[in-house]
């Protein structure tokens, strides 16, 4: 079985396409609703949410767990590979979505190549922790050095998809988001654009709308879903075949986190509360 885990709802969108290309695996959903937004929160605390839950998978079977989580993994993903993996279940693995979409990025050579005449300048819409983490530049920097990144952090827009805001209320939020970055990048367009938060995906279509036209929008499910196939076809031993079983976990309320279920997962899904 394959856990993946976000703070809420957005995992949700990594986890469609992760059941779309490994339609034969069983996977282990665990939203942890009560404490989202994760990217409001203390780095202190998100590391201990994210090995809170990471552990709640893994003690449900879980081989491999993917943090469904831009948050998450900016901000915990080094820590727990490091410092908590080895001794406490050095046989599993815990893998996120920052690095595939940031192999992604750098892999596109018009983007990548640091030696054209200018710098590429590729657009980060995040949750304040993981622009203030800075994994997204650090990791783009070992890489490609040639590309400028500019960050930009979205407040409270993973938290107005997670309550379910109207699409007008949405537009206002992320046309506000762009007319920052614009102001920034001086009016000039970025070359290409991420959605570094799972949530986001959701409003795609909306930045497309307020970005000027023709801007390349990097669709993180996609990336991460391909990213992990290839690498479970590398470590056949933390592989297991299924059935395409697929159970969802809150931490919150199931009958909510099973309402946003349908927009988010493209299906019906049916949460349980954890205990405690
Ligand atoms: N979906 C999470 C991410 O990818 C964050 C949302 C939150 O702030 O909890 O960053």
């Amino acid at each position: 079985m394959i856990g993946a885990f976000d703070s809420g709802h957005g995992g949700l969108t990594i986890l469609r396409a992760l059941t779309a290309r490994l339609p034969d695996r069983d996977f282990l959903y665990f939203g942890d609703h009560a404490h989202a937004p994760y990217g409001e929160r203390t780095s202190p605390e998100i590391v201990a949410l994210t090995r809170d839950a990471v552990t709640l998978l893994f003690d449900r079977g879980c081989k491999l767990v993917v943090l469904a989580c831009n948050t998450a993994a900016a901000v915990a993903l080094r820590t727990l590979q490091q410092d908590w993996l080895p001794a406490y279940a050095p046989d599993r693995r815990i893998l996120g979505v920052l690095v595939p979409t940031v192999e992604a990025v750098t892999g596109v050579p018009w983007l990548a190549d640091a030696t054209t005449t200018r710098a590429h300048t590729i657009a980060l819409f995040a949750t304040r922790r993981t622009v203030a983490s800075c994994a997204y530049p650090d990791e783009i920097k070992k890489r490609a050095p040639g590309i400028r990144l500019v960050q930009h952090a979205c407040v409270g827009l993973a938290t107005l998809i997670e309550q379910g805001a109207t699409r007008d209320e949405l537009r206002e939020a992320v046309q506000g988001h762009v007319r920052e970055l614009m102001a920034e990048l001086g009016g000039r367009a970025p070359d290409a654009v991420m959605l570094g938060c799972t949530h986001y995906p959701l409003v795609a279509d909306l930045f497309a709308e307020a970005l000027p036209p023709g801007i390349e929008i990097v669709s993180q499910p996609d990336i991460v879903a391909r990213s992990m196939t290839e690498y479970l076809a590398r470590h056949p031993q933390i592989d297991t075949p299924g059935r395409g079983d697929i159970q969802f976990l809150t931490s919150g309320d199931p009958a909510s986190a099973g309402h946003f279920a349908t927009t988010f997962f493209g299906r019906a899904a049916t949460f349980t509360r954890i205990a405690g």
